[in-house]
């Protein structure tokens, strides 16, 4: 299949070419399109056939459930069994936004999209071509982050491009992602709400609303299933600079191997293929990882990555330096 490539604005979509996406999605194909975190690959998610499809395109295994991607309220009641207070409270706060409920489910949800389980991810995205396209297909579309499973996730329809193409019927490019990771996921279905993947809306954000909120065991959780696999890894290794001093030696020795060193943050060799990145949690959220995508298409063989602290955006983005660098895989559970 060749891969369309739609172009539209990011601010004011052209109604022919969100129709156009629609009309694929409305028959069973899969398209691609952004949101504020990253792009997503989207199908119809209340078609199980369509979520079958995302599956396959991604290669990502089936037990690893779809957050279904909402533009009004209405969708939430049609999908979501129960819809408790906090739902209420967070989304009117939050949403439209990069925050993801889990919500008991409807029956009218495939199993295919939520790997069987009772409850249902759900997001309303905070991007105008993303809510064009939901209103114009008429059903809540389901999207993981459109890249191939275990790679950085796409922030520009080019990275789409690199992974997808063939695979998909479309890609709608509206430049690149404003935040540049995921949603964070909150699980509303536990007594208090309980933080299952932290992302673009942080810990101490929810808890101005929610001050009960807790960060879940993460990795252990086995609620979030997406978390206990590997994960956003570019074809180099990735080493976290945790020691400025004791990088630089290890660079060496990589260099002195004959093999070529990447860098990300302020401290590089000279030697290094060297991205500037402040310390500064919205930069690194916004190009962490378009970075690694970079450095890999240069033929860096190892990534050294300066950490940033971990508070409010810097603990989702540590999260993916962490993944990034295979320190939270399936075999650190
Ligand atoms: O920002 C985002 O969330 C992006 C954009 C495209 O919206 N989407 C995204 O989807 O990151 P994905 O599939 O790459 O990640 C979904 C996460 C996974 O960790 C998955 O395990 C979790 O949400 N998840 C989905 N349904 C769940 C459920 N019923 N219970 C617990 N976790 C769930
Ligand atoms: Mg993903």
């Amino acid at each position: 299949m060749n891969t369309l490539l739609f172009e539209t604005d990011e601010v004011n979509p052209s109604p022919e070419i969100v129709r156009k996406a629609a009309d694929l999605i409305k028959a069973g194909e899969l398209v691609a399109f952004p949101t504020e975190t990253v792009y997503g690959l989207g199908g119809d998610g209340l078609n199980a056939a369509s979520a079958e499809r995302i599956f396959l395109a991604k290669g990502r295994p089936s037990d690893n459930p779809l957050i279904l991607h909402i533009a009004s309220w209405e969708q939430l009641e049609q999908i979501a069994k129960h819809v408790p207070a906090a739902a209420y409270t967070f989304s009117k706060v939050f949403w439209p936004g990069p925050l993801t409920f889990v919500l008991e489910r409807n029956p009218i949800v495939p199993d295919a999209v939520t790997g069987g389980r009772n409850t249902v991810a759900v997001r309303m995205p905070d991007h105008a071509v993303a809510l064009a396209l939901i209103r114009e297909a008429k059903t809540p579309l389901a999207a993981p982050s459109a890249n191939l499973s275990g790679k950085p996730s796409p922030t520009t329809a080019q990275h789409v491009f690199e992974d997808l193409n063939t695979r998909i019927a479309a890609i709608v490019d509206a430049g690149p992602t404003r935040i540049g990771l995921e949603s964070t996921v909150v699980d509303l279905t536990t007594p208090v709400p309980t933080v299952l993947r932290q992302g673009g809306v942080s810990l101490e954000e929810l808890r101005t609303i929610a001050p009960e909120t807790v960060l879940g065991h993460g990795l252990q959780d086995a609620k979030s299933p997406g978390m206990k696999y590997r994960h956003y890894s570019p074809r180099a290794t990735v080493s976290i600079a945790f020691e400025i001093v004791a990088a630089h030696k290890e660079a060496s020795a990589v260099l002195a191997s004959g093999k070529r060193v990447g860098w990300i943050g302020q401290n590089a060799p000279e030697e290094a293929v060297h991205l500037l990145f402040p310390q500064d949690a919205a930069f690194y959220a916004r190009f962490y990882f378009a970075a690694l995508r970079d450095l890999d298409e240069q033929g860096v063989d190892v990534i050294f990555v300066e950490p940033i602290p971990e508070s409010g955006l810097g603990a989702a983005v540590m999260d993916r330096v962490l993944r990034s660098a295979g320190y939270k895989d399936a075999s650190s559970v």
